[in-house]
């Protein structure tokens, strides 16, 4: 059954931008297929421990012979590499938090990055690689190439190593800036554009869940 691996990440369960993009995506994937499924990891309301001990970023056969990692965060992590595996695509998302990703977002991350596991080490192993990857990022400000914020945006280059090259998943990503027009008078000059490319990122993302979900 196709899956979809739905994870969120703001910190705002009112008012955030990337989980109503997000829970739109979601709700047209499902729409693509009487089996189409979703599988939801709320990394905000249920947050993940820091990875508890650096054995844990190893399979067993690369950790050095004195390490014993906690048995729970082993079976944690054997549990989130099994639901990303399980997933024929990915859907996250990744507001822009501190020029970078939220650290619940960092730490689910730290614990499926693996390499050997996930990623090419000793082997050849990369099990997503080829699958789609849908990143959904929301900006408060504007970092457009010219501008004086130009390259400050580190929560999509992160995520493009990562899940991109380290992991070989195929990358789409949706990025909605200026969420911070009413907040920011600096900003206020963009307000029609922050509107429009909020609303245009709805359709984008539910013509990208029609056409993933009918391959
Ligand atoms: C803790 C925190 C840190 C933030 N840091 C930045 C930042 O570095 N740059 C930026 O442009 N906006 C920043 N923002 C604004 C958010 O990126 C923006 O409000 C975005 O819409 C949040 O995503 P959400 O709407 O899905 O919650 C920050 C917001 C929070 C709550």
């Amino acid at each position: 059954m196709p899956t979809l691996l739905h994870l969120d990440s703001s910190a705002d369960l009112v008012h955030s931008r990337t989980r109503a993009l997000t829970a739109h995506f979601a709700e047209a994937w499902r729409a693509a297929g009487p089996n189409h499924l979703v599988t939801r990891r709320d990394l905000h309301r249920d947050a993940l421990p820091h990875l508890p001990d650096a054995a844990l970023h190893w399979p067993p056969r690369l950790r050095p012979a004195d390490a014993h990692p906690p048995a729970a965060a082993e079976t944690l992590q054997r549990e989130l590499i099994e639901e990303l595996v399980d997933a024929d695509v990915l859907l996250v998302g990744a507001p822009l938090y501190n020029y970078s990703v939220p650290s619940t977002l960092k730490a689910w991350l730290d614990y499926i990055h693996v390499p050997g596991v996930t990623t090419p080490f000793d082997d050849t192993t990369q099990p997503m690689a080829g699958r789609q990857a849908v990143i959904v990022t929301s900006q408060g400000a504007l970092y457009d190439p010219g501008t004086p914020r130009e390259g400050w945006d580190h929560a999509v280059p992160l995520l493009e190593i990562l899940l991109g090259e380290a992991l070989g998943m195929a990358l789409t990503v949706v990025t909605v800036p200026l969420a911070l027009v009413d907040v920011a008078p600096p900003l206020a000059q963009f307000r029609e554009r922050a509107e429009a490319e909020y609303a245009a990122a709805f359709d984008t993302l539910a013509a990208v869940a029609a056409e993933l979900g009918a391959r």
